[in-house]
């Protein structure tokens, strides 16, 4: 089987490593990659995957691509091209794709969908409102005493949600988004909601139109600087499972959260064929959705995509052709840990061309796999490409050895200005002791 991967980041790397040990595969391209997808071999017929240079977001060029080389399956990594119908096209074109059409993708393009979905198929969440106009928006964040959360309608790289705690800092969230359009057209409307309390966690489920099926807990740190202090990044580590909630508190929660959410679609003929995200807080008066994604997390793929047992094409296919009521998802106990080393300045802008060194060296270790994300090769020698530049990962027999064995690893890597949260997993931690 043939499969062209589209994305460059840590998920894609990920998804890469994982598809790649499938006995089923004779082939992998990835559009267009990193320095890492290009060093994985095919467990088949140990031939190397092949990085194509077309951006996950150049649908015109992909298809070309496509219909050259007839890809038996093709996997979308990252939000935009799926918010720009790229799904729709190749299913148009005839090719099978896994991931939400246009439609079903707006669960995560547009805020303001996500919560009108919510309100009225009763899945639980922020108290919240959609504004236009700057002065009702503001009008609403005094009546939650500014304490709420400012968020972009539309996709903003992760960037566009503004946490505020006073009326003055919500008025000018308001301003930033609405009036300077700090993100352009996403923040043409917004999205207003209480601020809530309790731990945040995120849940994935892989979905086929009519089944759903949840995963594991995992926990991501979205906030630059130990201790979750500093800006919101994509997200600075992760590790899975999360110790929060037990198995039979999580499959509540999923059913609080999925049961609603498939009868919605049903009832909105929405046919979401891929994978939810959503992020959950676990308030004192039960778990929010604060957000839907419609794709794998990053980083959250890096921890499990490491700890699935399955074959990753049976279950993608099964997604796409609606069948996965049949398939058992499977899970090691082991838990694991990543940790990002981002570029200096991240998440604003960042220097690009700092060589890399030590990749090897930590990749030996036992239970560690580095994923790639902002990494290119130049003159022979791999570079950093962008603010979050590798995902060091490590499965162990616990949290603490896997947290280990991943803090080790990283101290074998280097390149000017890398820098890295010391603390993932400590909140695991702290709660099994
Ligand atoms: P989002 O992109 O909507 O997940 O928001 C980014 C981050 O902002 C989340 O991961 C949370 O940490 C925080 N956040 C978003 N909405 C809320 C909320 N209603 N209350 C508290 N924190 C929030
Ligand atoms: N880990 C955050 C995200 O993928 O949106």
């Amino acid at each position: 089987m043939k499969v062209l991967v589209l994305g460059s980041g840590g998920r894609e790397h990920a998804l890469v490593w994982k598809l790649a040990q499938s006995r089923q595969l004779s082939r992998l391209w990835v559009a267009p990659g990193n320095a890492g997808t290009a060093l994985e071999r095919l467990a088949a017929s140990g031939n190397p995957v092949e990085n194509i240079a077309i951006g996950a977001d150049q649908i015109d060029a992909l298809l070309d691509f496509a219909k050259a080389s007839r890809p038996d399956l093709t996997v979308v990594g990252p939000d935009n091209p799926l918010a720009l119908g790229v799904v729709d096209r190749f299913q148009a074109a005839g090719f099978r794709i896994w991931g939400p059409n246009q439609r079903a993708a707006q669960f995560e393009a547009s805020k303001a969908f996500s919560q009108d979905f919510m309100e009225r198929h009763g899945i639980p969440t922020a108290r919240s409102g959609t504004f236009t106009d700057p002065a009702e928006a503001k009008r609403y964040c005094a009546s939650l005493d500014g304490r709420c959360a400012v968020k972009a309608d539309g996709l903003a790289l992760g960037k566009g949600v503004l946490l505020a705690t006073s009326v003055a800092e919500a008025e000018r969230a308001v301003d930033e988004i609405l009036v300077d359009k700090a993100f352009g057209q996403a923040g043409a409307r917004l999205v207003i909601q209480e601020l809530l309390e309790g731990m945040e966690i995120s849940l994935h489920a892989l979905c086929d139109g009519r089944t759903a099926k949840l995963f594991p807990t995992s926990q991501d740190h979205k906030r630059s600087h130990d201790g979750d202090t500093g800006l919101n990044t994509g997200g600075m580590g992760t590790y899975s499972p999360a110790p929060f909630l037990t198995d039979a508190e999580l499959e509540r929660v999923g059913e609080q959260i999925l049961g609603p959410w498939l009868a919605g679609c049903a009832a909105d003929g929405i046919d979401f064929r891929g994978l939810l995200y959503p992020g959950v807080m676990l308030t004192r008066n039960g778990p929010k959705v604060i957000e839907f994604n419609a794709r794998f997390g990053d980083p959250e793929a890096q921890v499990y995509l490491p700890r699935l047992e399955n074959d990753l094409v049976d279950l993608l296919i099964a997604s796409v052709e609606g069948t996965l009521d049949r398939q058992t998802l499977r899970w090691s106990r082991e838990a694991c840990v990543c940790v990002v080393a981002a570029s200096a300045g991240y998440p604003g802008p960042v220097h690009k061309g700092q060589e890399i060194v030590g990749l090897s060296a930590a990749d030996a270790l036992p239970g560690v796999k580095v994923f790639h994300a902002g990494t290119t090769v130049k003159d022979g020698r791999i570079v950093t490409n962008g603010g979050r530049v590798l995902g060091v990962t490590a499965l162990g027999p616990d949290m603490a050895s896997a947290r280990t064995r991943a803090y080790e690893a990283l101290s074998k890597v280097h390149f000017d200005g890398m820098h890295f949260r010391r603390d993932i997993g400590a909140k695991a931690l702290a709660a099994s002791h």
